[in-house]
């Protein structure tokens, strides 16, 4: 069993260090960063995932930004301890995450990445969007959450201007059955979960 939680202030630096742990050094030098710095984080979307003795597995941030002065989520990072991928964590907190941005009312979502790891979850290259250079214009990736969302969308993606977000839902968390044991039983893969009113196990 893990559970999924909004990202609290309190993790923050254990977020950081298994960022550092998975990511080459000099990650926060990469140009996505720059579109980043100094603007507050979607805090309900800043996800992390622990197992049942309160160990960070996983974590997903993401950050508003700007195409066109359309607002865009920008996916990134998400890790999951090298102990454990492959196993599906990743999968949960894309799927978790990107229901929850869709819930809130988000249209457009996009990503520096991998495709043929994001097209799974519909992903797909974005003509025409430009990330602050040097980015692979291969590599950077949107999803439309709602239809046509990033039709005739296109130029410099930009930083967010506007005021910080609010803070993050302590009740926001979710349990969920480690993705392989419920290969047979996916009804019960997620459920809502109330652990976050009586307080925070790792904390
Ligand atoms: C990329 C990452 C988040 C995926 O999470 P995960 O839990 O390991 O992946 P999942 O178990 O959900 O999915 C595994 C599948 O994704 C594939 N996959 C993983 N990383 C991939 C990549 N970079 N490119 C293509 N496929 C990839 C695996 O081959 C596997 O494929 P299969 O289902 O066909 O066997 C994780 O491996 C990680 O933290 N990597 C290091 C940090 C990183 O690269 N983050 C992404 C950039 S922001």
């Amino acid at each position: 069993m893990f559970e999924i939680c909004p990202e609290m202030p309190a993790d923050e630096a254990e977020v950081e260090a298994l960022y550092d742990l998975c990511f080459a050094p000099g990650r926060t030098a990469l140009s996505s960063y720059r579109l980043r710095d100094g603007v507050p984080r979607v805090a309900d979307l800043c996800l992390v995932l622990r197992d049942q003795t309160g160990n960070l597995m996983a974590a997903i941030r993401f950050w508003p930004a700007r195409v066109k002065g359309q607002p865009v989520l920008l996916l990134g990072p998400i890790a999951v301890h090298p102990t454990a991928q492959g196993e599906g964590l990743g999968g949960l907190l894309m799927h978790d995450s990107l229901g929850r941005a869709r819930r809130m009312g988000f249209a457009r979502v996009l990503l520096v990445g991998d495709a043929p790891y994001y097209s799974r979850f519909g992903f797909q290259r974005l003509d025409g969007v430009e990330m602050p250079p040097p980015t692979n214009p291969d590599r950077v990736l949107g999803l439309e959450l709602k239809p046509g969302a990033w039709v005739d969308l296109t130029g410099p993606v930009q930083r967010e201007s506007q005021g910080p977000t609010e803070a993050p839902d302590s009740t926001g968390c979710i349990a969920v059955e480690h993705p392989k044991e419920v290969a047979h039983a996916p009804d019960t893969a997620a459920r809502p979960h109330s652990s976050a009113n009586q307080g925070r196990r790792h904390s």
